[in-house]
C-alpha cells in the first residue's frame, strides 16, 4: 500500500489532536510516511505539533512528524490536504455570532448572516491555499472541512471549474448516522444513509440496514415520542444538547424525513432567537470548554512525555471521518460518504450548478454520487432559496458588490427583512475590515 504524505492546514485547531488520534488507528487502511501540521498561529501549532510528535512516536513511530509555519514547507510533495482553516479564528466567530444578534438576527458561525460573514473571510485565504498547493503538488487530492462548507464549496466551484480534486465534506451527517445507531442499537457501518440538500441544509429520507429495511420510520417514531441526542451527549456542551433536542420538534411540523440539527435556525428563526443570548454564545462555550480541555491536556502530555494515559485524545466522529474519506480515495475503496458535489442532475429538480450534499462512493476517481430524483415542493423551496442566498454571497464576494450581498442577506430565511439585512451588512462590514473585499 501506499505510504501517504498528508498536510493538516489549521493544524492548531482543537480538532488536531483527534484527526491525529485517528491517524494512528487507521494506518492499515490509511498508510502514512509523513503527517505535516500546518497554522499560521505559532503558538497554538506549537503546542499540539508537540504533542502529536508524543503521539506519533508512541503509536507510529515510522511517521515523520513536522509542524511548521511555513506554506513552503506545508504545501510542498503532499498526498492528501486535509483543510481546516478559520480565517480570523475565534475572535470572528465572536463578531458572527453577536453581532447579528445584537441586532436582532440569528448569529451562527455557519447559518445566516454570521455564515454570510465567515463566508466571505473563508473564500479568501481558501483561494490562496488552491493555488498555492497546485503550485507545489498539482496532483494532490484537497479534502476540504472549512466551514461555510456550503458557500467554501460553491466559490472554490466558481473560481476554479477546472478541479477534479477538491472535495468539501461535512462531519454532521456522519454525527447524526451515529446518534441514530445508537437509538437502534445498531452498528453505524452497516447502515446505508439516503440523503439530499445543501450543506447545514438537508435531510435524510432513508437509513437502510444490511438487510435493505430502512429504519427511517423506527427512528422517526423513537425521536418524536424520545426525543434526541447526540451518540456522545455526555461530552456536549448545553448549547449542543438543545439543538438535537430540537430535532423532535421538527419532525412533528415535517415528518416527511430527518432533518440535519441546522435547519432549526431556519424553520424556527424566531424560537431560536429568544434562545440565544448575545452576551454569550457558542464561542464563549468553546474558550471555556473544549480550547481549554484540548491545549491544558496537550501541555500535559508534552510536559509528561506520553498520551498513553490521556482519556482527553480519543477517536470522535469527525477525525476518523477524515481519515475514512481519504483512505477511500487512497485505496479506491468505494465505501459511502454524505459529501458535497455539483448536482448535475442528482436532484433532478435543483439547478445543475448548485453544490448539493448528497451521499456518494468514493474511491479513487473521487465521488460517484447516486441519484436522488425529485423533490417535494416544500424542500425544493426551501433549498432554492437558500442556495441563491449562497451564490448571490459567493457573487458579493467575486463581484465585490454591495447590492449582491444586500440581496443574498435578505433572502436569508433567518433575516428576511431587507432593513435588517442593510443594518446587520453594515455592521458586519465593519467588524470584517481586514478581511472582506470592499463592498461597493
Ligand atoms: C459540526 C458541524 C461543523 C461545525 C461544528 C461546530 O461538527 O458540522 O461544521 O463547525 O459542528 O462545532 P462547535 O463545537 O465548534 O460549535
Ligand atoms: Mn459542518
Amino acid at each position: 500500500m501506499k505510504k501517504n504524505n498528508i498536510v493538516l492546514v489549521g493544524g492548531g485547531s482543537t480538532w488536531t489532536p483527534g484527526i491525529l488520534k485517528a491517524m494512528t488507528t487507521h494506518l492499515e487502511e490509511f498508510a502514512l510516511n509523513k503527517v505535516v501540521l500546518y497554522d499560521i498561529d505559532e503558538d497554538r501549532q506549537e503546542v499540539i505539533g508537540e504533542f502529536a510528535k508524543i503521539l506519533f512516536k508512541e503509536e507510529a513511530p515510522d511517521v515523520e512528524v513536522v509542524y511548521t509555519t511555513d506554506k513552503n514547507i506545508a504545501y510542498t510533495d503532499v498526498d492528501f490536504v486535509f483543510c481546516q482553516m478559520r480565517t480570523g479564528g475565534f475572535n470572528m466567530r465572536e463578531k458572527d455570532e453577536k453581532t447579528p444578534l445584537s441586532l436582532g438576527v440569528i448569529g451562527q458561525e455557519t447559518c445566516g448572516a454570521g455564515g454570510f460573514a465567515y463566508g466571505l473571510r473563508s473564500i479568501r485565504d481558501m483561494v490562496e491555499m488552491v493555488k498555492e498547493v497546485r503550485r507545489l503538488s498539482p496532483e494532490a487530492w484537497i479534502l476540504n472541512y472549512t466551514n461555510p462548507a456550503a458557500i467554501v464549496a460553491l466559490a472554490l466551484d466558481k473560481i476554479f471549474p477546472e478541479e477534479e480534486r477538491i472535495l468539501n465534506i461535512c462531519d454532521q451527517p456522519v454525527n447524526l448516522l451515529r446518534s441514530y445507531s445508537k437509538l437502534i442499537n445498531h452498528d453505524v457501518n452497516d447502515l446505508e444513509p439516503v440523503y439530499f440538500g445543501l450543506n447545514h441544509f438537508g435531510w435524510f429520507t432513508n437509513i437502510f440496514d444490511e438487510t435493505g429495511k430502512d429504519r427511517a420510520p423506527e427512528l422517526k417514531e423513537i425521536i418524536t415520542t424520545g426525543g434526541f441526542k447526540p451518540v456522545d451527549a455526555e461530552q456536549r456542551d448545553q448549547s449542543w444538547l438543545e439543538t438535537y433536542a430540537v430535532v423532535k420538534d421538527m419532525l412533528i411540523d415535517f415528518p416527511d424525513y430527518l432533518p440535519n440539527t441546522y435547519l432549526q435556525y431556519y424553520l424556527y428563526p424566531e424560537y431560536k432567537l429568544s434562545q440565544l443570548n448575545p452576551e454569550k454564545t457558542r464561542t464563549d462555550e468553546v474558550r471555556e470548554g473544549r480550547e481549554k480541555k484540548v491545549f491544558e491536556e496537550c501541555r500535559r502530555i508534552v510536559a509528561n512525555g506520553t498520551a498513553r494515559d490521556s482519556k482527553v485524545v480519543h477517536n470522535d466522529a469527525h477525525g476518523d471521518m477524515m481519515v475514512e474519506v481519504a483512505a477511500s480515495i487512497a485505496n479506491n475503496l468505494r465505501k459511502t460518504f454524505v459529501v458535497i458535489v455539483k448536482n448535475n442532475g442528482i436532484i433532478s429538480n435543483l439547478p445543475n450548478d448548485s453544490m448539493v450534499e448528497v451521499a456518494a462512493s468514493l474511491g479513487a476517481n473521487g465521488p460517484a454520487p447516486y441519484a436522488v430524483g425529485e423533490i417535494g415542493t416544500f424542500y425544493k423551496g426551501l433549498i432554492e432559496n437558500q442556495y441563491a442566498f449562497e451564490k448571490l454571497t459567493v457573487e458579493a464576494y467575486i463581484e465585490e458588490s454591495y447590492g449582491k450581498a444586500l440581496q443574498a442577506l435578505t433572502l436569508n430565511r433567518t433575516i428576511v427583512d431587507a432593513k435588517k439585512a442593510r443594518q446587520v451588512l453594515d455592521a458586519l462590514i465593519k467588524d470584517n475590515k481586514e478581511y472582506w473585499p470592499e463592498l461597493r
